[in-house]
Order: structure tokens, then C-alpha cells, then sequence
């Protein structure tokens, strides 16, 4: 198992949380390394809420060095995802500091699904958009990914994944050898203990290309999964956004605004006035692992079920005897994390 690679910190967390496991208790991951500041790259297909978890973690400058954001199909196709990402960028005045790649256009091995049902057909309904200020750059996402994890100190780079999964499931397959340049693999994606959101089995992300999150799950790199799960203990509410409209600038007015519309689809759909928060658990957790509690765990991806394609199979209670190779979170101190995401927008113009 790939662990064994990994830097003291994830090495001496994978054998803490063996131990934990083997107790069958929950354990809070990277509670020792809470005050490091980490070189983060953000995979993403925005989407209103890879918007709201870009802006957490570019305001948290103290916790976190985002080098990049690496755009990839998903919510939308990939001329808005990598379009809105530079909006993103404007939008937390780093036009000229934040590089951003465009990557996949379309899952491996199956056609795009898109959530512009959800999230708009420009991918970030619910604010108004500008014609962002500086161009994409000019090399794609995977070769970005694969020529910056070779020249990486050896387990120093956090990837924040928070589409699908295909980006970094082609970096890793075209050059194995980037997954000494990783630290951590920290992703929103999965459903277990919740029902999916595309499908009764499965939640968007792993669905839309189950085959790169499969290539992901069986890497070897350490894997934090913010899955479902998580997204719905803290759920988004007004009397949650008001407070992030109050800080006044402009990043929280539309952080506020994106969250409204997320409420509003809910309430049309489900009749309740609030709505899961997706994405921005993963720049939270970075923000603040400590907020957090999951189990080290086995998860394998459906990639042939009739029913259940994308399901993501979680062996929570250590069943299967297939080694634990992700540590899924299952629970946040939700007025924490808003109070850490308030901190954070407040920072940003
Ligand atoms: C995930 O799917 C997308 O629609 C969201 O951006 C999030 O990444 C939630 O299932
Ligand atoms: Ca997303």
C-alpha cells in the first residue's frame, strides 16, 4: 500500500487511524498537522459551489497556497467550468496570480452529464457574471498537473478535487510517478450513509465518471473523501448566509447571492429551505481538518452495477479485507465550519 510512501505526517496519521479502526472508533484525521500551511492545487468544474469553496480557500492565504485551479467538465462543459474558474479568480482579485488550466472535456470512458439543471446554464446561477479579465492558460490541466508533481518535493501537494475525478485519474495513469510529488488527495465525492443525488446509488462527482474515480481510489495516495454524508450536517440556510452578506465586501455578496440560489432550487425541489453544502466542505476541511471526524476506510467505485454505477462502496465496518485506502468523513462542527468560511470571504475584496 502506497501509505508506506507517504511523508511522516499522512504516515504517522494512516497508522493512528489503523489503530483507530481496528477499534472500531471514529478518529480525527490530520488533527496534528492543523497548523502547517499547505501547497494546494483545486481541481474543478464550477458549478455555484466549487465557486464558494474556491473563495474559502484563496481567503485563507495563512492556511493554504493555491498554486492553480484545474478546470474539468462537469457541471457545466468544460468551456464554462474553466471560463467560470477565471471569474472565480477576478472575482478574489488573483487575475494575475492564479493561473488556470482547462483539462478534460469529457469523462474516460462515457458521455458528459451535466448538472446545469442545478447549477445553471452558465454554471453559476444565482450571480451576475463578467467577461473574465485575463485569458486561460495556455497548457492543459494534465500535463500542468503531471510537469508540477514531478518537480514537487516528494508528498508536498494537496490536490482539492471537487468535480470528477478525470483530470487527476489521467495524470496519474499517464505518469504514475506523480503520486510521489502528493501529499494528499482531499475530495468531494461518494454517498454512504446518505442516499446519492444523480442517482438513488450515486452522488454527481463519481458518477458522472466512475472509471477515473476508481483509478483515484486505487492510487495509493492518501484520499480524504468529503462525501454526502457530510455535505448534509451542514446544510446551507438563510440564517446561515446572512451573516456572510453582512461582512460587506464584494466575494461575500456573492458567496451569499450563490447560496441563496442553492436554497431557492432546493426548496423548489424538495420543499425545505436549505440546501447541502457540496464543495466547500473540501476547502474547509484544509482550512481546518480538526473540524472534522471520519474513519479510515476501503472504498472501491461501481463501475458495471445495473442500478448502481457510481456508487461509491464503503467498507465502514472492515468486511471486505481489501485495505484501507481513504479516510471518509462523516461528521463536521457545522457552526464551526461557517464561522471559518465567514473568517475566510472576509478576507477577499
Ligand atoms: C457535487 O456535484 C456537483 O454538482 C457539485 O459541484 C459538487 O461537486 C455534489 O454532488
Ligand atoms: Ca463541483
Amino acid at each position: 500500500m502506497i501509505m508506506s510512501q507517504t511523508s511522516n505526517i499522512p504516515r504517522r496519521t494512516f497508522l493512528k487511524a489503523s489503530a483507530a479502526l481496528a477499534a472500531g472508533a471514529l478518529f480525527n484525521p490530520l488533527a496534528q498537522a492543523a497548523n502547517e500551511r499547505r501547497t494546494v492545487i483545486i481541481d474543478c468544474d464550477p458549478g455555484q459551489d466549487d465557486a464558494i469553496a474556491i473563495l474559502f480557500a484563496l481567503g485563507a492565504r495563512d492556511r493554504l497556497d493555491v498554486r492553480a485551479l484545474t478546470a474539468v467538465a462537469g457541471n457545466v462543459p468544460l468551456n464554462l467550468t474553466e471560463r467560470n474558474a477565471r471569474i472565480v479568480r477576478d472575482w478574489a482579485g488573483q487575475t494575475k496570480t492564479l493561473p488556470v488550466y482547462a483539462g478534460c472535456p469529457r469523462p474516460l470512458m462515457r458521455p458528459l452529464i451535466t448538472a446545469a439543471n442545478v447549477h445553471g446554464k452558465t454554471g453559476l446561477e444565482g450571480v451576475e457574471l463578467h467577461e473574465p479579465l485575463a485569458p486561460v492558460a495556455q497548457q492543459h490541466a494534465v500535463a500542468y498537473l503531471i510537469d508540477t508533481l514531478k518537480a514537487a518535493a516528494p508528498h508536498s501537494v494537496t490536490i482539492c478535487a471537487i468535480g470528477p475525478l478525470t483530470n487527476l485519474a489521467t495524470a496519474l495513469t499517464d505518469a504514475p510517478e506523480i503520486r510521489d510529488g502528493l501529499r494528499e488527495i482531499v475530495l468531494m465525492g461518494g454517498a454512504f450513509f446518505e442516499r446519492g443525488n444523480i442517482t438513488p446509488a450515486a452522488e454527481f462527482n463519481v458518477y458522472v465518471d466512475p472509471e477515473a474515480a476508481s483509478i483515484v481510489f486505487a492510487s495509493g495516495v492518501p484520499i480524504v473523501v468529503l462525501p454526502r454524508d457530510v455535505a448534509v450536517k451542514a446544510p446551507i440556510t438563510p440564517a446561515r448566509i446572512a451573516p456572510i452578506r453582512a461582512i460587506g465586501n464584494r466575494c461575500g455578496a456573492i458567496v451569499a447571492d450563490i447560496m441563496a440560489a442553492e436554497v431557492k432550487y432546493q426548496k423548489g425541489r424538495r420543499g425545505v429551505e436549505e440546501a447541502p453544502m457540496y464543495d466547500p466542505t473540501a476547502a474547509g476541511y484544509l482550512v481546518d481538518p480538526t473540524l472534522f471526524k471520519g474513519r479510515l476506510v476501503n472504498v472501491v467505485v461501481e463501475t458495471t452495477g445495473q442500478w448502481t454505477l457510481g456508487e461509491t462502496v464503503v467498507d465502514w465496518s472492515g468486511h471486505s479485507g481489501r485495505a484501507p485506502n481513504a479516510t471518509w468523513i462523516t461528521d463536521v462542527d457545522a457552526d464551526a465550519f461557517y464561522a471559518a468560511l465567514q473568517a475566510s470571504i472576509a478576507t477577499l475584496p
